[in-house]
């Protein structure tokens, strides 16, 4: 393929309402982005507007609900200039996954909110699955219980924060407390609340189980529903921030790794979608909830249910993925401005496969897939006094991808069996990435040609859930592919012989990193713990 293609167009109707416009806003880590997409699935708009982690103490991780708020604003008003308003039939919500936010009586948050990538509750995980037992856990919520996920974070602020907890009436995730001030509708759907850890992830309900182990009252989370089921209709106080009219109907939407899959057009289990985000998911949809019973794996509920498409998919994420290079550019090179990136992608490009013998693992937030370790450490293995930045950039690079064929593996152990590889996300954009990508999988990949796949995701269950057409059928005709990538058999060699090393690593060092945690956060020394 040298251009891009639209998949094959479906046996459909062509566009059922003639003209009409779909919004998808994506609440990410670092930015909301906002795309508007015609009933044919062309991008006719984009808004971006970001924002950063805060960092309270050492292995937090909060962000201000008021904030996504603004730039919700910022990033819609900017998606729609140049287009009618009038035009949008509907707007889809997707977002970070796994986040708590607290509403008190005002349904105003009583805190900052805590999101995914937070590591404070180990003690509240370890509590919550030793109260359970971890293979029931596992089998009934699809995933064993990380820090960051919602169930060990109210845990956390039940204990920690009671006067604040006191206060609080409901709880939610990112993406629900956001459409929430958009509509007042109090819902979720179960893909995104799969994430919780709370949900029972055949039922796609709220267990009563995991909802007493983490000393949560059903009361105060939404019901659960089909992310294509009507939200309610946009309030007009909500109508002006966004620049969109009073009364436009809003759906449910999903969490944003399915949601990216839906807007890639990825609903079968012969595809392996690989997004290169702040973190990287691995993931194939399947048609039943086939649980990975080592625990390294997270089988949740797809968008927007069994009987519009395949109903669950099995994931592995890993924490550090664009992060681990924005944490070179910003703490290591201190570089500034939009082209920083492509400079130190340029260095890494001079650099042969293998980074000269510097080897990359990219725990630096702790790990979920394979280790579900918040105490695993990034590993910068071979280093000598000639290596220099370009070698620096490829390791971490390629240690960003060599987590992603971990997570593939461990997939391929549960019986997942893809026959090809469809790549998004921000990292998708750098053509060293891809062809990385391709190198070390040793397979053919194909990027999306538009990124942004979990707000096109969220546009596509606006469409669907407003009439235009099936989502099956959008789905199949929305996705426009790249171009393939295919591997070079020299470097994917090479890198086969690296990667048992780096698989190596977190095994050799899984002590040593607990010790350098505690001696980090308490200043023991180290040396009587072993
Ligand atoms: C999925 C995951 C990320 C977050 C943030 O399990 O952790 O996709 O939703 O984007």
């Amino acid at each position: 393929m040298s251009e891009p293609t639209r998949n094959a167009p479906s046996s459909g109707p062509a566009c059922a309402r003639n003209g009409a416009l779909y919004a998808g806003i994506d609440l990410g880590t670092s930015a909301v982005k906002v795309l508007v997409v015609d009933g044919g699935g062309s991008v006719v708009g984009r808004g971006e507007a970001g924002y950063p982690v805060d960092r309270p103490r050492p292995g937090w991780a909060e962000q201000d609900p008021e904030t996504w708020w603004a730039a919700a604003g910022d990033a819609c008003r900017a998606a729609i200039t140049g287009l009618d308003p009038r035009r949008v039939a509907g707007i889809g919500v997707t977002g970070q996954m796994h986040g708590t936010v607290l509403l008190g009586a005002d349904d105003r948050p009583v805190r900052p909110a805590i999101i995914w990538m937070d590591q404070r509750s180990t003690a509240q995980v370890a509590e919550i699955t030793g109260g359970v037992g971890r293979d029931r856990l596992i089998a009934l919520a699809g995933s064993p219980l990380a820090t960051g996920f919602q169930a060990a974070t109210v845990a956390w602020c039940r204990r920690h924060e009671p006067e604040l907890w006191a206060k609080v009436r409901r709880v939610a995730l990112p993406k629900d407390a956001l459409r929430h001030r958009m509509t007042g509708e109090w819902l979720t759907d179960a893909s995104d609340a799969s994430g919780t850890l709370l949900l029972d992830v055949r039922e796609r309900d709220w267990s009563s189980l995991l909802l007493a182990a983490a000393g949560i009252d059903r009361a105060y989370l939404p019901p659960v529903g089909p992310s294509t089921a009507s939200a309610g209709t946009l309030r007009s106080d909500a109508a002006s921030h966004l620049g969109l009219p009073a009364g436009t109907p809003v759906v449910v939407g999903a969490g944003d790794a399915p949601a990216a899959a839906l807007g890639a057009g990825v609903i079968g289990p012969e595809t392996l979608f690989l997004t290169i985000s702040t973190g990287s998911q691995v993931l194939v949809p399947a048609p039943s909830p086939g649980i990975d019973a080592a625990g390294r794996l997270h089988t949740f509920c797809a968008a927007p249910g069994p009987d519009e498409a395949v109903g669950w998919y099995v994931m592995g994420a890993s924490l550090a993925a664009g992060l681990a290079l924005h944490w070179l550019r910003d703490r290591v090179f201190s570089l500034e401005g939009p082209e920083a990136l492509d400079r130190m992608t340029a260095w890494a490009a001079e650099v042969p496969a293998g980074a000269n013998g510097l080897l990359f693992v990219p725990y630096l937030l702790g790990e979920r897939t394979p280790h579900m370790d918040p105490d695993a450490r990034g590993t910068l293995l071979g280093l000598t006094a000639a290596h220099e930045r370009g070698d620096l950039v490829r390791a971490v690079m390629e240690g960003v991808i060599f987590a992603t064929r971990d997570a593939a593996l461990a997939l391929a152990e549960t019986g997942a069996a893809p026959e090809r590889i469809v790549v998004a996300g921000g990292g998708s954009r750098s053509p060293l990435w891809l062809q990385m990508i391709a190198d070390v999988h040793g397979r053919p990949v194909t990027p999306l040609a538009t990124v942004d796949q979990s707000a096109v995701g969220a546009a596509l269950l606006a469409a669907a859930g407003t009439g235009e057409r099936r989502l099956a059928d959008l789905a199949r005709d929305w996705p426009v592919l790249g171009t393939t990538v295919f591997p070079d058999e020299a470097r994917h060699r090479r890198y086969a012989d690296l990667f048992p090393i780096y698989r190596a690593t977190y095994g050799k060092h899984q002590d040593d990193f607990a010790t350098l945690g505690r001696v980090h956060r308490d200043g023991t020394g180290g040396q009587t713990t072993g």
